[in-house]
């Protein structure tokens, strides 16, 4: 009997974390990507939160799809260089785009009193 409870503890928390880490990899760890943002030397061009500088666009705060970054980081021909998957994975991506959904937004201005 007791053996029985505890097998079935053991039953659900091996799938607590199986589903936990299957979630994780579809949707991205914000904490991998800030990472994979820094490493890849996104940071240099786009800001360390992705705010955009001289050299590159605004990321964040309200990034475009992952869809959309994974075409361009992939295809680009422009003045950004194309990271390749070999280079940069599609897990780094994703979480490089669940980083930059992290970053949150500034005030708005209206909520500013000096401003208004
Ligand atoms: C050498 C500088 C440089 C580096 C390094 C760089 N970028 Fe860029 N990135 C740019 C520039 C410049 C643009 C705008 C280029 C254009 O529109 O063709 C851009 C555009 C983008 C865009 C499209 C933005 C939009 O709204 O259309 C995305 C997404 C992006 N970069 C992601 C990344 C990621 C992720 C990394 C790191 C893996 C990275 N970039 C590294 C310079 C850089």
């Amino acid at each position: 009997m007791k053996t029985h409870t505890l097998l079935k503890t053991l039953a659900l928390s091996t799938l607590l974390a199986v589903t936990g880490i299957s979630a994780q990899t579809t949707t991205g760890s914000a904490e991998k990507g800030k990472q994979a943002f820094v490493k890849n030397g996104c940071w240099q061009c786009h800001g360390f939160v992705g705010q955009g500088g001289l050299a590159g666009a605004k990321l964040a705060p309200d990034p475009k799809p992952i869809e959309y970054i994974q075409a361009f980081v992939r295809h680009t021909n422009g003045p950004m260089p194309p990271y390749s998957e070999k280079i940069l994975s599609n897990q780094d991506l994703v979480d490089i785009h669940a980083y930059l959904k992290s970053i949150p937004k500034g005030p708005d201005y209206k909520s500013i009193p000096l401003l208004n």
